[in-house]
């Protein structure tokens, strides 16, 4: 055994903040409210059912992932946000329309008391949205300071430990890297003079750096991936992460795709188009958000597949991703991919996968996972990018040198591995030559 890093023990409060309280940030808080109340499972979240293997399989040790690392309980979370809309969190989730009304209605009162802060926000960033829940400020810089003001006095009102920070709100429109996001000095002086590169969701992002609060970004935004950002956490001693939550559609897409290449199959192409009707559909239904998406999207298979190692195989692949907003469907989105596959001398094949699923189904375990991984990261004194969290995100962050690893096969294997390497376990290589010696 190795010695195990030191990480501080979960005592008292976390705090979860979520900016964006619609259909994934309720969903997410009226489950945990129900499990708590021994109503419902955590379906779907590894901190919570996952077991972890330790040392030899002759060991028989497997204990529950949160037996082994010391993560906060699920009784002392307490939830906040921030939303453009007034509705507290029962209105926002009866709006959302995830949850039935049976299920809702056992936590109506409990939701009923997480009220939004008003949001750092402007229509500019996101097209199809406005509301009149939002703050007035003299520039970024003073809005900025608005939300570390928000989060200082939760934290006391609250009584917290601790807190964790999880972009949980609309989608922004598409932003490139640019001179003002590449150090601390240049952002800040960008947001005194309002640079148009700096989005809202950045604003949050640096105050909760700023209040020594971990940010995982659901979202596809640039938000925390700027070199400035990112040395400011490193600076701070805060983990941050992202991008976009990894549900639907890419979650299949990085369960397939792995399988195919490990069998040397090669592909033609990927046609993935998407049904959905819910408020996100509604402000992807812009194309400066959909742009946003739509490049967190097509990245994985790009890196699942690495055509130019396989150029006979993958070389010339056509993948397209199309999103139509479709109210009908409500959050029940459909997403239909069509895989053009051959195999042994070229032969042709097809593949079709219809998912029917259920978008904040899916996101909500994943909140729920981030939090409690970020705030135990944060406790471990591990701070920047945390690439091991890859697993939950669709378009992850990475060290500058490296290429995000999308496959979900690998990304599980390498969180499993930090957190033995973090209670002083062997780490697993499957080698396994032992018990045949
Ligand atoms: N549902 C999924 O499976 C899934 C998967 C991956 C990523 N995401 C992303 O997660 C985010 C939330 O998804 P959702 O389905 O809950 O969307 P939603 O539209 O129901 O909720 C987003 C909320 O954020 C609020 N908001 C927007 N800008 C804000 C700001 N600057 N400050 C505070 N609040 C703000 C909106 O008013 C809205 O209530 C979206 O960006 C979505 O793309 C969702």
């Amino acid at each position: 055994m190795r010695r195990p890093v030191s990480v501080a023990p979960p005592k008292g409060k976390l705090g979860i903040l979520m900016p964006g309280m619609g259909a994934v940030g309720t969903t997410f808080m009226a489950g945990v409210e129900l499990v708590r109340r021994g109503q419902s499972v955590p379906v779907g979240s590894l901190t919570q059912l996952g077991t972890i293997r330790l040392g030899k399989r002759t060991e028989a040790r497997t204990p529950k992932i949160k037996d082994f690392v010391p993560l906060a309980k699920l009784d002392d979370l307490v939830f906040g946000g921030w939303d453009v809309f007034k509705d507290d969190a029962y209105q926002a989730a009866s709006n959302a329309g995830v949850l039935d009304a049976k299920d809702l209605g056992k936590v109506q009162k409990f939701l009923k008391t997480i009220k939004p802060m008003k949001a750092a926000f402007d229509q500019h960033y996101v097209k199809n949205l406005s509301g009149p829940n939002v703050k007035k400020g003299k520039n970024k810089f003073d809005l900025a300071e608005q939300l570390r003001e928000d989060i200082r006095n939760f934290k006391k009102k609250n009584k917290c430990d601790r807190l964790v920070m999880v972009w949980c709100a609309s989608t922004e429109t598409f932003l490139k890297p640019q001179d003002v996001h590449k150090d601390l000095k240049s952002f800040e002086k960008g947001m005194r003079s309002n640079d148009p590169s700096i989005a809202p969701s950045m604003l949050y992002a640096y105050a909760a750096i700023s209040e020594g609060v971990p940010f995982a970004n659901g979202a596809p935004n640039l938000t925390v991936d700027i070199p400035a950002l990112e040395d400011y956490a490193k600076t701070k001693g805060v983990p941050i992460g992202g991008k976009d939550f990894k549900t639907g559609q890419t979650l299949m897409k990085t369960i397939l795709a792995p399988g195919f290449k490990a069998r040397m199959l090669g592909m033609n192409g990927w046609f993935s188009t998407n049904i959905l009707g819910n408020r996100d559909g509604e402000v992807l239904d812009d194309p400066g958000s959909f742009k946003t998406k739509e490049e967190s999207k097509l990245g994985a298979l790009e890196y699942i597949l690495q055509p130019k190692l396989y150029p006979d195989l993958y070389g010339t692949i056509h993948h397209k991703v199309r999103i139509n907003y479709y109210p009908p469907r409500g959050d029940n989105k459909e997403g239909w991919d069509n895989i053009d596959i051959f195999g042994w001398l070229g032969y042709p094949m097809q593949i079709k996968v219809d998912f029917l699923c259920r978008d904040s189904i899916l996101a909500a375990p994943i909140v729920l996972d981030l939090a409690l991984f970020f705030d135990l990261a944060k406790r471990a004194g591990m701070h920047g990018i945390q690439e091991w969290l890859s697993f939950y995100f669709k378009s992850p962050m990475c060290a500058k040198e490296l290429y995000p690893e999308h496959d979900l096969f690998i990304q599980s294997m390498k969180l499993k591995n930090t957190l033995r390497w973090m209670m002083g376990e062997d780490l697993i290589t499957h080698l396994g030559a032992e018990y045949y010696d």
